[in-house]
């Protein structure tokens, strides 16, 4: 019986792919994987952010700077709520600032939104577990807890000024065109070894400084999970085009972007929380 369904389900696949139906569809990804923030549209509004020595001095003040502390230092403010070695600022560079580094000021202004991957419609502060779970590997705090609070508060404080719901231009990554050939973890490692490996290290360990990452692990039990936004690599590649190498964003070439995505990417790293 199964045996059947089975035949009756390949025939039908191939059926598709002869009509070009499945050859236009990429590889399934399954019901909870991280959705890609969708591309601004053509005329995105520009934004620019309060100057970050702007923060009033007032208990909202307190707050936002806490969040701040939060976002750069995960490690030491969010302890217990963390898995790996990672800081939000680890991705979101710049404090969380950086047009094409998935800006907070961005964000804040595009909740609520329906998550694709939560089938329901979440806020700015629920977001945020997507984030704790899979990019930090470890769990969501309280929704009422200072950490969100705090959280919630410095985006709040970066968007000042920004229309509510507008897609405003530096949002997520910059899309990275389609690769010439299909993605290659054998060229990644060559452009790893001369383009990555002396910040993030040859073993993607990172490298420390005292008790802190001077330079974050890639992959490894420091990295973040397979859940994680960062491990699809159209993801990875569109973050790594942008920003990577540190200070050198669109130096590589989109194919090289997309061959070092995918040698990071087929590393062994925490697996997906169920
Ligand atoms: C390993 C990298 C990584 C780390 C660490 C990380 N994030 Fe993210 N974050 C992402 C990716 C990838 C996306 C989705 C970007 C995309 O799809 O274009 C994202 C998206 C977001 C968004 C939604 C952005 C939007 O425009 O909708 C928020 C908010 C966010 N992260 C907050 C955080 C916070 C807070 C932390 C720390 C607790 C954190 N992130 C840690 C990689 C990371
Ligand atoms: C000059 C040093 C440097 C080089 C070279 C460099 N990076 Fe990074 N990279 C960093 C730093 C520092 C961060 C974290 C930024 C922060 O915390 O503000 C980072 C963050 C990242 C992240 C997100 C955080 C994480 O650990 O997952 C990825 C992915 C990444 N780099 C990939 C690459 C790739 C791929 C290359 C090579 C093409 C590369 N980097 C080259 C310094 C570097």
């Amino acid at each position: 019986m199964r045996d059947r369904r089975a035949r009756a389900a390949a025939r039908l696949a191939a059926l598709l792919a002869a009509c070009g139906v499945l050859a236009q569809e990429p590889r399934a990804q399954p019901a909870n994987a991280p959705q890609p923030i969708p591309p601004a549209p053509a005329g995105a509004l520009a934004f620019v952010p309060p100057d970050r020595n702007a923060i009033p001095d007032t208990p909202l003040g307190t707050m936002i700077r806490f969040g701040r502390d939060v976002f750069v230092d995960t490690q030491r403010y969010a302890k217990g709520y963390v898995g790996n070695a990672m800081n939000c600022v680890n991705c979101h560079l710049d404090d969380g600032r950086q047009a094409g580094a998935a800006p907070l000021w961005a964000a804040y202004v595009a909740y609520p939104a329906f998550s694709a991957r939560d089938e329901r419609v979440t806020t700015f502060g629920q977001r945020l577990e997507q984030c704790f779970r899979y990019s930090m590997n470890g769990r969501m705090p309280p929704a009422d807890s200072a950490i969100v609070l705090g959280l919630v508060s410095y985006a709040y404080w970066l968007a000042t000024g920004a229309p509510v719901g507008a897609h405003l231009a530096g949002r997520g990554y910059p899309p990275v065109a389609q690769p010439a050939l299909a993605p290659d973890a054998m060229r990644g490692a060559d452009v790893y070894r001369l383009h990555c490996a002396a910040c993030h290290g040859v073993e993607g360990q990172g490298v420390k400084s005292g008790s802190s990452y001077a330079f974050p692990p890639l992959w490894g039990p420091g990295g973040y999970n397979a859940g994680a936004g960062m491990h699809r690599v159209p993801t990875a590649a569109a973050f790594i085009k942008a920003n990577m190498p540190l200070g050198q964003g669109g130096t590589l070439t989109d194919q090289q972007a997309w061959d070092v995505a995918a040698y990071v990417n087929a590393q062994p790293r925490p697996k997906t929380p169920n």
